[in-house]
């Protein structure tokens, strides 16, 4: 019987250059989509897959994420006497979970930042989820993992078809077999392959479920030549030693991490937002018009 998994790791102390000038004093993980920062989405993705603890994983110039999990009990006590029920529902949202920071004193790359979680997760299996990469299916992607992992008790990693032209960008599996449908056991994991050298179209996104055996491989782990620790080559060599399948998610990814893709978020979110949905759509509509005029 496969051990319970109820701690999540969420590395949030990347540098985010891809959004410089803005990321120079705010951390990119509290962009918001919309009115809301975008690790609320992952810790509430968290909540609702059922993990119970998690641990962010912070640096420099990375507090206004601390404070936004906090409670804030003077704002919470004028909203409640101007019977502002509704957004107050929206800052107790994860009031409940247990978060907590840990920081990572140099950003060495991914498996450097999980690395720094090691005495927080001790000997079980557990989650990953990174700070800007916003998921949306019915049920959430975690839970997807935590499903398969009942089943398989191997480690899993989220993996998506993306355009083979985007897929230097990505770590990417060589599936050896689909043992069932949406499965994959896996040859190989490559870090960022040329298109003309990647064995698949299968990209690793943000969402891992990891065995506690990756940190004797990252503590080994040698930095690449540009300084970071790849949590990819770890995850290739504890495909050496234990079964690491892929999980292909199927619902609606947002890498929020790079400008546009931000952009188009905050629109795809913005149109299903209650308050301003109506409003937003008429804009874009009018807006194409006149670009359309203008050719
Ligand atoms: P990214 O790959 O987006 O890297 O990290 P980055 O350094 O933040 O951004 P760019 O490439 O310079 O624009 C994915 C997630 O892993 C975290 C980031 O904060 C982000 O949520 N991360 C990355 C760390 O926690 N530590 C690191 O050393 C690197």
């Amino acid at each position: 019987m496969a051990k319970k998994v109820t701690k999540a790791v969420i590395p949030a102390a990347g540098l985010g250059t891809r959004f410089l000038p803005e990321t120079k004093a705010l951390p990119k993980e509290m962009l918001p989509i919309v009115d809301t920062p975008t690790i609320q989405f992952i810790v509430e993705e968290a909540k609702a897959s059922g993990i119970k603890d998690i641990v962010i994983v912070i640096g420099k110039g990375k507090r206004s994420i601390e404070d936004h999990f906090d409670a804030n009990p003077e704002l919470e006590s004028i909203l409640e006497q101007r019977a502002k029920t509704k957004i107050l529902e929206t800052i107790e949202k994860t009031n409940d979970m247990n978060i907590y920071f840990i920081r990572q004193s140099h950003p060495r790359g991914l498996g450097d930042a999980i690395y720094t979680a090691r005495s927080f997760i001790e000997n079980e299996p557990f989650i990953v989820m990174l700070g800007d990469d916003v998921m949306r299916d019915k049920v959430p992607l975690t839970r997807q993992l935590m499903d398969s992992f009942h089943k398989t008790g191997a480690s899993t990693l989220a993996v998506k078809r993306v355009a083979h032209k985007d897929i230097s960008k990505y770590g990417v599996i060589d599936p050896q077999q689909e043992v069932e449908p949406g499965l994959f056991n896996v040859k190989r994991f490559v870090e960022k392959p040329s298109p003309d050298k990647a064995p698949s179209d299968l990209a690793i996104i943000g969402r891992y479920l990891l065995t506690p055996e990756i940190f004797g491989i990252l503590e080994q782990t040698k930095p690449d030549a540009g300084g970071e620790i790849q949590l990819t080559s770890a995850i290739d060599e504890l495909n050496k030693t234990q079964r690491v399948f892929a999980h292909e998610f199927k619902g609606e990814r947002y890498d929020t991490g790079n400008k546009l893709s931000w952009l188009e978020t905050n629109i795809q979110f913005g149109l299903r937002h209650p308050e301003i949905s109506t409003d937003l759509r008429k804009y874009i509509l009018n807006l194409a018009k006149e670009l359309e005029q203008q050719k």
